[in-house]
């Protein structure tokens, strides 16, 4: 049994972007269990964007914010006897103690698929891509959709199922490989949104009739200039800002009103824990689809929880294909 773990603490908010000094990591004892609660020990740990801008409201001198699969490796508490796999918010630590309450298990998965699915694909990003895309913008077979940072852990997905849906897809990322991962992936029309000049001109080229359906994970003015080619009756989910997560100032762009008025745009934003009751629902799909290899996974891992923070800037410099998981 360890006696200590190593965890990462938010030591100042970040400003611009991330740096090392604003984090410390560090070993620490176990706490001794009392009655009720479970000692967890992390197998895979999450680096995702959101710890970004959600970290701003996180008390210094605090474990930083995340997902994690772990293992009961004590306990005294016989819901969660030792060996029960768990998904614990418990953040950037390699041990945490719990009392099981709110704590979610990991759903029983069918053979062959590994565990760190359940904070990717079968997890948290997977689940943000289907509802996301399915609940709030309602795909029809041949209709245009549009994905940015399509080669990501959400993007990746939501590629995949409007393909499914019968969707022609269009995919924006950042590198030549991104490109030809997105291809493999079945994406109809992909292009390198850093390496275009005029993106304007290249979505009217790769959609001359208009975009029914703009899944936006990147906000900035790659997603006002993807509005300004929606088709009328078209659809925004606005998933998330990348572009602007470490910018210093707010940005002011081009206003969106007269083209959502002109074309009937219907534009929404969400938070996949709003569908934290609906959950079930759409990793038992997102299952299914793994298992027919309709959809494909790809893991961008890292080795070593001393390496966590590494892995998560480079969320912001494009370093990942797929979704960015620790082994711890
Ligand atoms: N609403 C929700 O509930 C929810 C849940 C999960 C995630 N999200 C959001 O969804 C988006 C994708 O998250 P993810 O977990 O799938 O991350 P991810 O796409 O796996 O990783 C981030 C990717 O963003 C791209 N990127 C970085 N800086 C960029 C910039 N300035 N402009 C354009 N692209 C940039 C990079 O790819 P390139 O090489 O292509 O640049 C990078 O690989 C994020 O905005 C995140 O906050 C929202």
């Amino acid at each position: 049994m360890p006696t200590k773990g190593k965890r990462w603490l938010l030591v100042k908010h970040f400003d611009g972007f991330p740096k090392e000094s604003d984090m410390r990591l560090e070993e620490f004892d176990l706490p001794e269990l009392k009655d009720g609660e479970i000692l967890m020990e992390a197998e895979y740990l999450s680096v995702d964007p959101y710890m970004r801008p959600y970290s701003a409201t996180s008390s210094l001198n605090t474990v930083m914010i995340g997902q994690q699969v772990a293992k009961v490796i004590e306990s005294r508490n016989e819901d969660f006897p030792v060996g029960t796999w768990t998904l614990p918010f418990t953040g950037w630590t390699t041990h945490s103690a719990s009392t099981g309450k709110d704590l979610m298990k990991m759903p029983p998965l069918p053979e062959g698929i590994p565990r760190s699915y359940t904070i990717g694909s079968l997890g948290m990003t997977g689940v943000t891509a289907y509802f996301g895309l399915l609940d709030i913008t309602d795909p029809k077979p041949g209709e245009t959709v549009l994905v940015s940072g399509a080669a990501g852990a959400v993007g990746n997905v939501v590629g995949q199922i409007a393909k499914i849906k019968g969707c022609r897809v269009i995919g924006s990322a950042g590198s030549e490989e991104k490109l030809e991962y997105l291809k493999e992936l079945g994406f109809d029309e992909v292009f390198n949104y850093k390496t275009t000049p005029n993106l304007d001109a290249k979505l009217k080229e790769l959609a001359p009739d208009g975009i029914d359906v703009y899944f936006d994970n990147v906000g900035g003015e790659f997603a006002t200039t993807a509005v300004q080619n929606m088709k009328i009756g078209g659809r925004i989910s606005c998933c998330g800002s990348i572009s602007a997560y470490n910018l210093k100032e707010t940005q002011l762009l081009p206003a969106l009103f007269g083209v959502m008025v002109r074309n009937h745009l219907k534009m929404q934003g969400f938070n996949v824990m709003q569908y934290i009751t609906r959950w079930k629902e759409a990793v038992t799909q997102l299952g299914k689809w793994v298992g027919e290899g309709k959809l494909k996974v790809k893991e961008h891992r890292t080795d070593g929880i001393k390496n966590m923070f590494k892995a998560f800037t480079e969320l912001f410099t494009g370093a990942n294909t797929g979704k960015a998981i620790i082994k711890a």
